[in-house]
This record gives C-alpha cells, sequence and structure tokens, in this order.
C-alpha cells in the first residue's frame, strides 16, 4: 500500500471517510485513526499495528457534542473531569453506546473518549465528522511515535495516510481515568496528574490491582514502549555500547547521553531517545530515575514498563 504524507486535515479526513487508517498528531503522541462505527476499517488498525485484539482503543472527538454517540451514561464526577479538562491529554473510561462496533472495544461494555487539545488534530477530527478510534501510531510493543518520522518508520506502506505536524508536546500518552464505577480510578498515568484530577473530583483514586481481579485496563498488561535495546532504571550495565538519559551528568562514560532541562523535557524525549538508541545499535540505556510526583509518575511508569524483562 502506498503511504500518503500530507499536511492537510480535509484531506486526512476523506481518507477516514473512505474507511482508510490515518495516522495524525496530538499533544500527547501520534495517532492511527479509522471511524469508530466503520467495524472492518476498525480491524485493520489491529492488523496495521501488529496489535492484540484484547487491547481496546481510545475514541478521539473534535467537539463534545460527539459524546453522545459514544457513551450511555456521564456521571457527575465524570461531568467535572470532562468540565476541566477536556480538550486536554485526558482519556475517560465510560460505559459505551450500543451502536458502537465491540471490536473497538476489544468486547468491553465501556469506552475511552478523548478530546485532544491540539490545533491540527482538533480540525481534522471535526473534518471527520465522525469519532475516530485510535491507538498510539506504532507497531504494537513498540515506543509511541512522538514525530511523524517515528510513524513512518513502523507503518509506512501499512496504512494509507501520515497527517504530518510537529514532534508532539508532552511525549507520553494520555492519562486514563476509568469513570465506570462509584469514583474515578486512575488507570494509566499521564500529563494529566493525581494531584489535579483530585483538585476536581478529590475522591479519584489509583487503581491499584489484585492478582484475581478482571484486567481492568486491558492494554496495561502487553509489553509497552520497550526500545531494542535493554532499558535500566537507574544503574549501568557493563555493556559496549550503552546510553543514558536523565536530568543531571552521568558519573561514568557512555556512548550516547541526553541531558534534559526539567521533567517535562525527559517526557517529552524519551520515546523519541528510545528510538535513536535502536537507530545506534545500543544494548543498553540507563534512565535516572525522577520523583513520583505531577509528569514524574508517567514518566517513571513508561520506564519501568519498557525495563521489565522480555
Ligand atoms: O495519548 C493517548 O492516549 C494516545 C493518543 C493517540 O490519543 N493513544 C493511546 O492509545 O495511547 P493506546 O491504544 O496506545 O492506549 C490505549 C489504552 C489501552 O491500552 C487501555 O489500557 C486503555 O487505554 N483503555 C482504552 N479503552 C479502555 C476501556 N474501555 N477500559 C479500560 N481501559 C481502556
Ligand atoms: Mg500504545
Amino acid at each position: 500500500m502506498l503511504t500518503q504524507i500530507t499536511s492537510d486535515p480535509l484531506e486526512a479526513a476523506r481518507t477516514i471517510h473512505r474507511g482508510g487508517l490515518v495516522a495524525f498528531p496530538t499533544e500527547t503522541v501520534y495517532g492511527l485513526g479509522a471511524d469508530v462505527f466503520n467495524a472492518d476499517a476498525v480491524a485493520r488498525i489491529f492488523e496495521a499495528k501488529l496489535r492484540p485484539a484484547d487491547n481496546p482503543l481510545i475514541a478521539h472527538i473534535g467537539e463534545l457534542s460527539m459524546l453522545g454517540k459514544l457513551v450511555r451514561e456521564i456521571n457527575p464526577a465524570a461531568e467535572k473531569l470532562i468540565a476541566h479538562f477536556f480538550p486536554g491529554p485526558l482519556t475517560l473510561v465510560l460505559k459505551k453506546a450500543a451502536g458502537v462496533p465491540s471490536i473497538a472495544t476489544a468486547g468491553l461494555d465501556s469506552i475511552g473518549v478523548r478530546m485532544p487539545r491540539h490545533d491540527l488534530a482538533r480540525e481534522f477530527l471535526k473534518h471527520c465528522r465522525t469519532p475516530v478510534v485510535a491507538p498510539s501510531a506504532n507497531l504494537s510493543g513498540r515506543p509511541s511515535p512522538t514525530t511523524w518520522n517515528a510513524v513512518e518508520e513502523d507503518l509506512r506502506g501499512r496504512i494509507a495516510c501520515i497527517l504530518k505536524g510537529e514532534p508532539t508536546e508532552i511525549g507520553l500518552e494520555s492519562t486514563v481515568v476509568d469513570c465506570t464505577g462509584l469514583r474515578p480510578l486512575l488507570l494509566r498515568a499521564g500529563a494529566v496528574s493525581l494531584e489535579e484530577l483530585r483538585t476536581v473530583v478529590p475522591e479519584t483514586a489509583l487503581w491499584e490491582p489484585t492478582v484475581d481481579e478482571v484486567v481492568r485496563s486491558p492494554g496495561l498488561k502487553h509489553k509497552h514502549y520497550a526500545p531494542k535495546a535493554r532499558v535500566l532504571v537507574g544503574g549501568v550495565a557493563d555493556s559496549a555500547r550503552r546510553a543514558y538519559i536523565g536530568l543531571t551528568p552521568p558519573e561514568t562514560e557512555f556512548n550516547l547521553v541526553m541531558i534534559c532541562a526539567d521533567a517535562d523535557e525527559y517526557a517529552r524525549t524519551l520515546f523519541a531517545f528510545f528510538r535513536e538508541c535502536d537507530r545506534r545499535g545500543i544494548e543498553t540505556i540507563s534512565c535516572q530515575p525522577i520523583g513520583e510526583t505531577g509528569i514524574g509518575r508517567a514518566l517513571m511508569d513508561r520506564i519501568r514498563r519498557a525495563a521489565e524483562d522480555r
């Protein structure tokens, strides 16, 4: 398949209307989109990414009026979170409407919904005139793409179109909050922090899965965000080709070093750095641990997942 690369959101939206797959930028990472109501197109997302079928997708909307097509209930806590954080890097899991094909939600009775605040993403979504389900636009298991070149690296020839934008501002995937129960549960950390969520809904809790609990956010059990190199949380491996990323300079020598000015820059840079390390044949990447407040919680979550043994 020839992958068209365009900067025109209307042209990209036409591909969605025809049932094609479009990668598009958001403030978090690039997504790989299809019309939520076109079950064949949604199925092709799983094929293009080699994504396990039990991993549900997030539906993206350009305007709040689209919510009604996706969900059947919005409780008061969800209403408050929508009022404060939409548009933005927050996904809410809500009870899904009957018309949403079950392939989009991996058979779950709920659906993740997000309204990006990214200008080009919203323009594209408005032209689509339908909610667009989109996982991150990487091959399953690879680091999420923060540039259109990273999308191209993974998906060229596998998708119809890439809507080309700037490198993404946040660099980590959205915060995911389950709003189907009595109180909101933080399923995946992101740029909207637990502290911020609690200023709006104080009873928001961290989801701590117990062994026998039904997997509430199936995607979280899959291996994620991993470069080919082995990732270390702090520490140094005695490999020949090693890299380091952190906020302060390392004490030993590395072949490749990235010093970030603050936690935001660390988050914005991490996935692109992982990909850069792979291109250069790096064997181990040492990531400096940072405090788990604000974006630090999301950053440490992604680093730990990337470091899990394969
Ligand atoms: O920032 C983001 O969220 C990006 C951009 C493109 O919006 N998208 C993204 O999608 O990261 P993805 O597919 O890589 O991650 C979606 C995750 C799932 O793996 C799952 O953990 C959670 O969101 N999720 C989606 N729908 C859910 C549902 N109905 N119930 C529980 N968790 C859900
Ligand atoms: Mg992903």
